[in-house]
């Protein structure tokens, strides 16, 4: 055997070890699309399959749709959330969701600060930090999204730019509660662009955010911090990414729009 198989050798029992025992995250924001008949199907696909014991199956649909996946999701195993809440109970805040609707209907996540909302509807880290605040409060997990646009990631002024984003939208969030809050890396560029982020610049992300985590909220909270990486992944990529140290799952958006692809996900995640 030469150097070139043993060293082949090696990378599959580590890939392996990988799927085998890690538990990832697998989230999928489906953003402004699908029709009420497209989500009756793909929630028949899901409903009762088996996904295992190992990973976590998260899906944001437009909220209309809330009510079909508390309905059709009762006794799966596939969890739901949504995609953007208001910080408020109820009141005089037209076209927008609060959490105890979003609660009412059974979502137990929430994104929150996607790129998308940041850039095209204005929200600030303030916003931003409010609702992670009234997530935590009532017992919605808030995915946190942070992530730099192209000039940031080539000036090199991106980590600043990301320890900003995470130190304001958790500034509200204070010592055991950051338990309850998940993060998605999610560089611009790489979102619906096809572009990913390689496996060697996931990993530097992510090593870089896990330490300021750990540097600004103390070693037993930062280190365990879920944290996820989005922007494009899809079948193809996700074993690659899945390796990247630091990666506890994935914020999908385009590919977690068809069952199929989320259950080939979940069994390249699974090892199957
Ligand atoms: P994408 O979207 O997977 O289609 O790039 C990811 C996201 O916006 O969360």
């Amino acid at each position: 055997m030469d150097k070139r198989d043993i060293e082949e050798i090696v990378r599959n029992e580590i890939v392996k070890s990988v799927l085998d025992s890690q538990e990832f995250i697998i989230a999928g924001n489906w953003k402004m699309n699908k029709s009420k008949q497209e989500v009756i199907s793909f929630l028949d696909d899901v409903a009762n399959h088996d996904f295992g014991d190992k990973n976590k199956i998260i899906i944001a649909p437009p909220n209309p749709y809330l009510y079909l996946f508390e309905e059709k999701l009762r006794y799966s195993k596939v969890l739901y959330g949504v995609q953007n809440l208001f910080p408020k109970e109820s009141g005089a805040f037209t076209g927008e969701l609060s959490y105890a609707v979003a609660k009412e209907f059974g979502a137990k996540y929430a994104i929150i600060g996607h790129s998308e909302r940041r850039t095209l509807f204005d929200e600030c880290d303030i916003l931003v930090s409010k609702k992670v605040r009234i997530c935590v409060q009532n017992q919605i997990i808030p995915i946190l999204c942070i992530g730099e646009n192209l000039d940031q990631r080539r000036s090199g002024d991106y980590r600043q730019h990301l320890s900003n984003q995470i130190r304001e939208g958790l500034i509200r969030i204070s010592g055991n509660e950051l338990q309850d809050v998940i993060i998605a890396y999610e560089p611009i560029w790489a979102i619906g662009t096809g572009e990913t982020a390689s496996p060697a610049q996931v990993e530097e992300t992510h090593m870089f955010i896990r330490e300021f985590l750990v540097n600004e909220y103390g070693n037993d909270l930062g280190k365990d911090i879920p944290l996820l990486y989005g922007g494009s992944v899809k079948p193809s990529n996700v074993k690659e990414l899945a390796l990247a140290q630091s990666v506890s799952g994935f914020l999908i958006g385009g590919a977690s729009l068809e069952a199929s692809t989320i259950i080939e996900i979940n069994d390249i995640l699974s090892n199957k």
